[in-house]
């Protein structure tokens, strides 16, 4: 069992960004090269929503929205994500469902609930987690902050080619517009907005392969003097 005080001693690197800057990518091949932990907190509020929806719970109510996140009956495992042992991995990539996770997102109750599940994940050897308010507000001890950044277009088209990878159907036009909209709510939010955190280093990725963001990541954490080591 770890106690609260060598939690706070677990590594953490967080990647903040907007929708599509590649956090989520990036997150999980550095997790992966030091063979530590990762936290997806979007699929988190993404979890939330669909709930919402399946549960026919009134979206417009947080505390409604709040319990539901609560009870949240999820389980990560090796890439797939189960809901009431349902899989949802896919189905909670459909834009729709990632707008009305940007919706919830915006209600206080329902970020006080996902805090504790959230830090949870925060086990030996490590945690690479990535979000918006990784670390401003979940994680803000975090040795390593990222804040990855791309232009909006290289956005959009990433996520078009990730969804008809997954055979969801995108319009890149549509994708871009719901993108902006999306950003900018994160953004202005008077809770846990999307900001680099203090200490965060910028890293802007439309110009950079995944690779190369990937080791622009891991030769910061190394230069920290990571005592393992990036592999
Ligand atoms: O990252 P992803 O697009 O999956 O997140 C879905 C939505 O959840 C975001 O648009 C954002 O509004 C919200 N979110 C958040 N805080 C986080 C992660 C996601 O508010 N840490």
């Amino acid at each position: 069992m770890i106690t609260p005080t060598a939690q706070s001693q677990v590594p953490v690197i967080t990647i903040d960004g907007p929708t599509a800057s590649g956090k989520g990518t990036v997150a999980g091949r550095v997790a992966k090269a030091l063979g530590w932990h990762m936290l997806d907190s979007g699929a988190l509020y993404r979890l939330t929503a669909l709930a919402t929806q399946q549960q026919g719970v009134d979206s417009d109510n947080p505390q409604s929205v709040a319990d539901v996140a609560e009870n949240l009956d999820v389980v990560f495992s090796d890439g797939t994500i189960l809901l009431a042992g349902q899989d949802v991995t896919d189905l909670i990539r459909h834009e729709s469902v990632g707008s009305l996770a940007s919706k919830i997102a915006t209600y206080g109750p329902v970020r006080q609930s996902l805090l504790a599940r959230q830090r949870a994940f925060r086990c030996l050897p490590g945690l690479v987690a990535d979000g918006r308010d990784m670390g401003t507000i979940v994680f803000p001890d975090a040795p390593l902050k990222i804040f990855l950044v791309a232009d909006a277009l290289s956005r959009a088209k990433r996520r078009c080619k990730q969804l008809s990878q997954k055979g969801i159907s995108a319009n890149l036009t549509s994708l871009l517009e719901d993108m902006l909209e999306r950003d900018k709510r994160d953004r202005d939010r008077a809770l846990a907005p999307l900001v680099a955190a203090p200490g965060a280093v910028t890293i802007d990725s439309s110009a950079l392969t995944i690779d190369e963001t990937v080791n622009k990541v891991l030769g910061l954490w190394s230069g920290k003097g990571d005592p393992s080591g990036p592999m």
